[in-house]
């Protein structure tokens, strides 16, 4: 039995106790991958960011908030046969964290210093023991897509990028995606289609992958 790893959704990074910075991923391609993967007989473990997605049937999910949990409960699962990297991951959290509320009346506009968060799928790629045989992620663009996404499955070491335009009609917190596949060698845009197709479709060609001598 293969077992995978599939990260989901969005980060939270909190900027005091009551708010945060989040981004608009809604976790539906994510989850989708964890539940195809899941019926074709994967043990699947999926690392979800906060979402209002229910949770996949016979999945494993560990539920996170933040760029660091979610880097922590990653790792932690290791090794598996295939990682894919779906969740719009922070790139930035807020240096320090304000214990209490930041007052408007004590405070002027506060001014967040950012720091870097770890890079989950560059650190599983670039693993020198554990990295899964195949290593998945995606890029969402919102212009060059394909030269960007070309550019990302290189720095960041992985096997496939999905890469997809982010728009107001596909992508982010919607039911429909249209996304390329690059690998070394193949740039292939599949059709538009529902989150649920690109997965099953997805899953398909890991399946193919896995399988092969
Ligand atoms: N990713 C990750 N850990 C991070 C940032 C991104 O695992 N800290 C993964 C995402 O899950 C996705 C891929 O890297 O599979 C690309 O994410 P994306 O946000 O498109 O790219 P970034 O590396 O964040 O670069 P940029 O925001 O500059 O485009």
């Amino acid at each position: 039995m293969f077992s995978a790893l599939v990260t989901s959704g969005p980060t939270y990074e909190p900027i005091d106790p009551v708010r945060f910075i989040g981004n608009r991923s809604s976790g539906k391609q994510g989850h989708a991958i964890a539940a195809a993967l899941c019926k074709v007989g994967i043990r699947v473990k999926l690392i979800s960011g906060p979402t209002m997605i229910p949770d996949p049937e016979h999945v494993h999910v560990v539920k996170v908030r933040t760029a660091e949990e979610m880097y922590q409960a990653t790792m932690q699962s290791l090794p598996v046969d295939v990682v894919v990297c779906a969740a719009a991951v922070a790139d930035w959290r807020v240096s320090h964290v304000s214990t209490q509320k930041l007052k408007k009346s004590q405070h002027l506009p506060p001014i967040l210093t950012l720091v870097e968060t770890k890079d989950i799928l560059k650190t599983i790629a670039h693993h020198p023991n554990l990295r899964p045989r195949l290593v998945i992620g995606f890029a969402a663009e919102t212009e060059d897509v394909l030269e960007y996404a070309k550019t990302k499955r290189i720095a960041k070491g992985a096997d496939w990028i999905l890469a997809n335009q982010v728009s107001e009609a596909i992508g982010f917190e919607r039911d429909m995606n249209q996304v390329t596949l690059i690998a070394d060698k193949l740039v292939e845009p599949w059709e538009r289609m529902s989150k649920e197709d690109i997965a099953t479709k997805l899953t398909a060609r890991i399946i193919e992958k896995l399988t092969q001598a």
